[in-house]
């Protein structure tokens, strides 16, 4: 076996994402498995470098992993030769200025959602990308997670017959940060520093449907800002300027019609953070972020409406869970192995900087459907 180094500045791990998900759940997880096997006698040994502004931040965590390389100067690390791939999770707003300068000094490059503030800037950065010949891939961690893997397994194996509807519920309650801490970051709920619900959840939702049901068509959105003040992380009231809920209707190719809320603003009672309900004519199912269960045409019960009697029937009985059949690696994790061998072996990956552009789109479009109060027309995005 060959080992070979790979040395990936990975820029925003002291954010949630960068450092949880990213740095612990996916990189250092590679390295305690000794690193990744490309199946023809090389194994990839990721060596992360440390990249933000504070540089007492990256030292911290590099010591708490026993990671020697951090960073300050983003440029001085894209001039360094032996760096082959650039990663980002900055907080967004950030994002399309650092991945344009990682294109052009011809690194790789994997990011976060969204990839850009707008659709102009994505489709700009794709085609840079393919114009320098660099291989990018986009963070679409979601198709990854094992209700989901399962449902697509349901899709791919003809369960629903016609797919007629999807119905997805995603939120939680994120506090105010007044009486107890919010548990997301304050730039989340301002418009001018990226935040947004649309922002960050549409660009998850054109690539759920795109891949399971298909190419969303057409969006109608209504966001709101349903709490208007918070408390950010010093604990200083600001005014929430950017959407903390948005009500979506997506059609899609195929005929099928995708209906989406997403809410930082709702308080769960449900068995997920998010579900997504699909009917088809030949059946149902309800998947969440671990779990899917399912319901047959032929086990279908035919309740008859009469509300002048209590519920006849116990309906979350009736249906059953869809085994796992497989293990299910970290979500995040499972698409970086997917990334690196599309590097380094060539393998096919098609979550790429174009498929982030869509997301983007869906986003834009989203709101521009919400603020104008009509439905907008969703049109297929090119190089
Ligand atoms: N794939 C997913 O499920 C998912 C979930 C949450 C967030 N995200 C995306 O990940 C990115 C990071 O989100 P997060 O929740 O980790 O945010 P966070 O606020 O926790 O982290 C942001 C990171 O960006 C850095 N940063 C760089 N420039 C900054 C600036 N000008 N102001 C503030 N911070 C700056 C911070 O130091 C930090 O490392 C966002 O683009 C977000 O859309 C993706």
């Amino acid at each position: 076996m060959t080992r070979k180094t790979v040395r990936i500045a990975m820029n925003g791990v002291t954010g949630r994402m960068g450092y949880r998900q990213h740095l612990v759940r996916s990189i250092l997880a590679l390295r305690e498995q000794g690193g990744l096997d490309l199946g023809d006698g090389t194994v990839l040994w990721p060596e992360p470098i440390l990249l933000g502004r504070r540089e007492h931040a990256l030292k911290e965590i590099a010591g708490r992993h026993g990671l020697t390389e951090v960073s300050t100067d983003i440029d001085a690390v894209l001039a360094d030769p032996s760096v082959d791939i650039y990663f980002d999770s900055q907080v967004t707003s950030a994002r399309e200025e650092a991945l344009g300068k990682a294109i052009a000094a011809g690194k790789h490059v994997y990011t976060e959602k969204p990839t850009a503030t707008g659709l102009d800037g994505a489709l700009a950065l794709a085609r840079l990308a393919h114009a320098r010949g660099v291989r990018h891939g986009v963070v679409q961690d979601k198709i990854f997670l094992p209700g989901l893997r399962k449902l697509k397994r349901l899709v791919d194996g003809g369960f629903f017959g016609r797919v007629l509807s999807v119905r997805g519920e995603f939120g939680y309650w994120v506090f105010e940060g007044d009486w107890q801490p919010a548990q997301r970051p304050s730039w989340n709920y301002r418009a001018e520093d990226g935040g947004g619900i649309v922002v960050d959840m549409f660009p998850h939702w054109e690539y759920v449907l795109h891949e399971l049901f298909g190419r969303v068509t057409s969006v109608q959105a209504l966001a709101t800002t349903h709490i208007p003040q918070r408390w950010d992380e010093q604990g200083k009231p600001y005014d929430a300027t950017a959407d903390d809920a948005a009500y979506g209707v997506f059609e899609l190719e195929g005929g099928a019609v995708a209906q989406i809320n997403s809410s930082w603003t709702v308080r769960v009672h449900r068995d997920e953070l998010v579900e997504f309900q699909v009917d088809g004519t030949e059946g149902s199912a309800v998947a969440g972020l671990r779990t899917c269960r399912v319901q047959h045409r032929g086990a279908t019960p035919k309740p008859v409406w009469n509300p002048d009697v209590p519920a006849t029937e116990a309906f979350r009985d009736q249906w059953q869970e869809v085994p796992d059949n497989t293990e299910f690696d970290n979500g995040f994790k499972a698409q970086w192995e997917l990334f690196l061998k599309h590097v380094y072996a060539g393998a096919p990956y098609h979550w790429d900087l174009l498929a982030g552009a869509r997301g983007v789109q869906l986003a834009e479009l989203g709101l521009r459907s919400s603020a104008e109060g009509r439905r907008v027309e969703v049109p297929e995005v090119s190089l």
